[in-house]
């Protein structure tokens, strides 16, 4: 393991001003994007939305590092450049969601577990020798009555923390990414006491599996309550629970921690992000607070393209703008005046 390799590529992902795009749909995944666009989801449609993702001029401004998925890490541009060199071009550095999705947990009907370790190392590998620098892998907690269960918790984080040694003896940065999913009609205490149990424990098998900690970016969703709960929260009070979530759970080694959007709208991901950053501009923090955002980036993108390449120049604005709007909150300052502007 190149110790400081792995922490000098998770240094650079969230350096100051810049996040993640997380551009690693799966396959299931970006068909239901497309269809919200009235649009097939075929190999060369995927390949011309990611080109305009990834081609937009000056995205790189903004965006630190992008995390494919598998299909395009064997995609070019029109041109028969690989997405993967395109990137390394732009200083911009690719990764990989690894992990293969989710499959129930043995004896439940209500909780899921992420699969992929079967020959995740011979993966790996591959994806080293093509420039990948990171990876990602997503394990996800439903909050209901009493869910989730303990051993939902436990199986989830023991295959964080092996698919997170097996990365990094591979010289690949593991994001971690354990996701307290927003659906539901809980609270935001609810939200809080569960975030806190899956992060206490995510760490204590990050530890006992001897995870460099100064090599890995953490993942986390933020404190919000339920996207059916009747009452909803100020950015400062999800802001002020995120952080003291984090404060108890989140070890000083980790350099950065990348918040998912999770289903938010774009403006409230990055409102919520802002009013994070704003407590850290206040109190230091020991992690860089940043954002890995798929729909909190894309969602206006999209819709503006809706497939046609007439739009492709007026998305690519749009994408733009957006970054730089998430990139201003990843500073703590943004407002929402910024949103009509040409920042
Ligand atoms: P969202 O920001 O749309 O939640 O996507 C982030 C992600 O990578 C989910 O795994």
């Amino acid at each position: 393991m190149d110790k400081d390799h792995l922490n000098s590529i998770a240094k650079t992902l969230v350096s100051k001003h810049k996040g993640i795009l997380a551009a690693d749909e799966s396959t299931g995944t970006i068909e239901k994007r497309f269809d919200s666009i009235n649009l097939v989801s075929n190999l060369s449609n995927r390949r011309s939305y990611r080109e305009l993702l990834f081609t937009t001029p000056n995205i790189n401004k903004y965006i630190s590092g992008i995390i494919l998925f598998d299909e395009t890490t064997h995609q070019n541009t029109i041109e028969g450049i690989s997405f993967v060199n395109l990137l390394h071009k732009l200083k911009i550095i690719p990764g990989v969601k690894v992990d293969q999705g989710l499959q129930s947990l043995t004896g439940s009907d209500d909780e899921m577990i992420t699969s992929g370790l079967d020959g995740l190392e011979t993966r790996l590998i591959g994806y080293k020798n093509i420039g990948c620098e990171f990876v990602k892998w997503r394990a996800v907690f439903k909050i209901g009555p009493k869910l989730p269960t303990q051993n939902c918790i436990n199986t989830n984080v023991r295959l964080l923390a092996k698919y997170a040694i097996i990365s990094q003896k591979i010289n690949l940065v593991p994001i971690i990414e354990p996701e307290v999913l927003m659906d539901g009609d809980h609270s935001i205490e609810e939200c809080f006491k569960t975030t806190e149990q899956v992060l206490t424990e995510t760490y204590k098998q990050l530890n006992n599996y001897g995870v460099f900690l100064e090599g890995t970016i953490l993942k986390p969703n933020m404190i919000l309550p339920g996207n059916s709960y009747t009452k909803q929260s100020t950015p400062e009070e999800i802001a002020m629970k995120t952080i003291t979530v984090l404060k108890k759970t989140v070890p000083s080694e980790v350099p950065g921690i990348t918040f998912l959007s999770g289903g938010q709208t774009e403006e409230e991901a990055t409102n919520n992000l802002n009013a994070i950053n704003i407590q850290a501009n206040i109190t230091q923090f020991p992690w860089e607070l940043s954002f890995s955002y798929g729909r909190g980036l894309q969602s206006t993108t999209l819709k503006k393209w809706s497939g046609k390449s007439a739009n492709k120049k007026s998305a690519q604005e749009i994408f733009l703008h957006r970054s730089a709007l998430t990139s201003a909150a990843r500073q703590g300052k943004y407002s929402s005046t910024l949103e009509k502007s040409n920042i």
